[in-house]
């Protein structure tokens, strides 16, 4: 196809549901990414979170190719080795308990909904936080904390309450005797790079033990080492109830997980929830090179290091540029947040052959893989600096 065929396909044939940027990728390999003309991008942004690994991952590929090979999809009312496997892993990983799988992060916090209200035989509501984004499906557009998302599409579902973020004592004014959870990202993603203070989500867990309410963490975009620890909650020294996850997890092929502590891991019984295509064998098996790739890479080990270099040579921008305001994160998850608004930077890195995103207008958003290394963040922040040079 030729780049206009292109083109004229997605106008003609797809829903317009995406702001859409004209290009059209062909290959990658790493944190490059290569156009239809032939050139290279240094991708700052792989798969909007996806990408931990970067493009087309070795290990990835390899897993893919020999399940292929072997035994593509089976129903879950069978057994298989790949998702036993990859339980285990998540499990070790995370926190005694057990998995549901699925496909999507929207799908997994609609799991953690539909749990958390058999949890509660009758009590139904759940807090979430301005600015939060938990999908598009429609309980969890609910839960979601940005109307913009929200308009035209109520009534939504009933029961959440949203309140401002890292604000205990707007929690506990939210309380009533009807609720059952509360929801978070410990960094809001598309809300801007907001960080969790660790005062308030210990305090959180405390008022979910207090109150008998679960506490669910969605780590769909802070998940596999993002934030430098294989999960975010590692950071802040609380376990979840429940945690939600995806994007990351499949190495760029589609699976969502829902891992439910011990204590409410019996309370899905069979017909109760479900999901066809949840973790299948080539999904799990992909999700296992990611795992196999961050241990044996020691990926996590990189994130930090990448992450430290990263955010210094960030920080030295803000220092020389007054248009940024701050620079907000953890690990390789890095907010720019800038006095006016980002999209023409964006341009002007793209143009230049760096992919970064803006979230929340103002917010430069740099999730670059894991694998990462000091010359490639070298180069992206040169052309970021062209770029806020530029204005
Ligand atoms: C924190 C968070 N939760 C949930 C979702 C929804 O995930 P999905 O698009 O896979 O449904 C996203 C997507 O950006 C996310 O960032």
């Amino acid at each position: 196809m030729k780049l206009n065929e292109v083109f004229e396909s997605y106008k003609e044939y797809i829903l317009p549901t995406y702001t859409k940027t004209p290009l059209v990728f062909v290959k990658g390999k790493g944190s490059n990414l290569w156009d239809i003309h032939n050139k290279q991008y240094l991708d700052f942004f792989p798969g909007w979170g996806v990408g931990s690994l970067g493009h087309c991952h070795p290990k990835v590929m390899q897993a893919v190719r020999d399940q292929v090979s072997k035994l593509i999809f089976i129903p879950n009312n069978y057994y298989h080795i790949p998702q036993a496997k990859l339980a285990r892993e998540i499990i070790y990983w995370s926190f005694a308990g057990k998995v549901f799988f699925c496909n999507s992060g929207a799908e997994a916090n609609e799991g953690a909904i539909k749990l958390s209200r058999k949890f509660g035989n009758g009590r139904f509501e759940i807090i979430t936080f301005e600015n939060s984004f938990h999908g598009r499906t429609l309980a969890a557009l609910s839960a979601t904390g940005q109307k913009k998302y929200q308009a035209g599409f109520e009534p939504l579902v009933q029961g959440f309450k949203t309140v401002k973020f890292n604000d205990i004592n707007a929690v506990r004014s939210a309380l009533t005797d009807k609720t059952v959870a509360i929801m978070l990202e410990l960094i809001q993603g598309e809300g801007g790079i907001n960080v969790a203070t660790a005062d308030f989500v210990r305090q959180l867990r405390q008022l979910c033990d207090e109150k008998n309410l679960l506490l669910i963490i969605d780590e769909v975009q802070t998940g596999l080492g993002r934030t430098a620890k294989m999960f975010a909650f590692q950071h802040y020294g609380i376990m979840p109830d429940i945690m939600t996850l995806a994007k990351a997890l499949g190495g760029g092929l589609p699976i969502g997980v829902m891992v439910v502590s011990k204590r409410i891991a019996d309370i899905l019984g069979p017909g109760m929830h479900a999901s066809t295509f949840g973790g299948s064998p080539l999904v799990c098996r992909a999700a296992l090179a990611v795992f196999g790739a961050i241990q044996k890479d020691k990926l996590l080990k990189n994130a930090q290091n990448m992450g430290e270099y990263l955010f210094e040579r960030l920080n030295a921008l803000k220092n020389k540029y007054p248009v940024i305001n701050e620079v907000r994160g953890k690990g390789l998850m890095a907010g720019v947040e800038l006095d006016i608004e980002g999209k023409a930077i964006v341009q002007a890195c793209m143009d230049k052959g760096l992919l970064i995103n803006c979230t929340h207008d103002k917010v430069l958003r740099i999730m670059p893989a894991l694998t990462v290394t000091k010359g490639q963040i070298n180069k992206a922040i040169k052309v970021l600096e062209e770029a806020l040079k530029q204005g």
